[in-house]
């Protein structure tokens, strides 16, 4: 059996990650999971359980119970944790706040990243963003690529998507998360061996997806 065709897009908040992934998901014809939801969803669900965050023994024991399920077609991608459609709250401030806490808890991506991989396995072809798809999840994905764009254009897009005036803070508020996401001991975030870096700071979402489909012609020709 050969195994499916992976696209894998890694980069930091506010590159454009989730609509170019579900953007190339679409153009292809493909699968599309977003590893970021994932560990939102789990820490969505530590809150509701009342778990201290600070804990990371704690945040490790609570992680066992919970029961992820991501919808991966990029129409309509969807999360329940526990059968509950978490899509909306997995976006509020409070889990946007905690959850690079809870991402740098090993046992923590362990346990995603072992759910990541038997749904890139069961799928006939798949684009999945994150931060450690390219260098962790799938590490012989045939397509790698690294998405980036200025701080000023990613606070302002994050701005535009959350309603928020400030843009300042907006922009501080990434940087943090930057800092904590780059800096954690296990799979920070850095672009992977082998991954084309596409800087969307000047591109449209269509420049940005028609770069990525190109690339994966290329890389799949032959
Ligand atoms: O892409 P996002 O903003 O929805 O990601 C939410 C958080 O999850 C972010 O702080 C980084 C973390 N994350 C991670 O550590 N590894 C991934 N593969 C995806 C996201």
């Amino acid at each position: 059996m050969t195994s499916p065709l992976v696209v894998a897009i890694d980069g930091p908040s506010g590159s454009g990650k989730s609509s170019t992934s579900r953007g190339v998901a679409e153009r292809l014809k493909l699968a599309y999971l977003d590893t970021g939801a994932m560990y939102r969803a789990m820490t969505w669900a530590l809150l509701e359980q009342g778990v201290d965050l600070s804990d990371a023994d704690a945040v490790a024991v609570a992680a066992e119970k919970v029961t992820l399920e991501s919808g991966i077609d990029p129409q309509d991608p969807t999360i329940h944790v526990d059968g509950t459609d978490v899509a909306e709250p997995i976006r509020s401030e409070e889990v946007t706040g905690s959850v690079s806490l809870v991402a740098a808890v090993p046992r923590v991506r362990e346990i995603l990243v072992d759910l990541q991989r038997s749904t890139i396995a069961s799928s006939a072809g798949i684009v999945v963003e994150g931060r450690d798809i390219g260098s962790t999840v799938a590490p012989d994905a045939p397509v790698k690529i690294y998405l980036v764009a200025d701080p000023a254009a990613r606070a302002a897009r994050r701005a535009a998507e959350t309603g928020a005036v400030d843009a300042t803070a907006t922009q501080e508020a990434l940087a943090r998360r930057d800092e904590i996401d780059s800096t954690r001991a296990t799979s920070p975030l850095a672009k992977p061996d082998g991954a084309v870096v596409v800087d969307s700071t000047y591109l449209t979402l269509d420049e940005v997806i028609d770069a990525i489909v190109s690339i994966v012609d290329t890389a799949t020709a032959g």
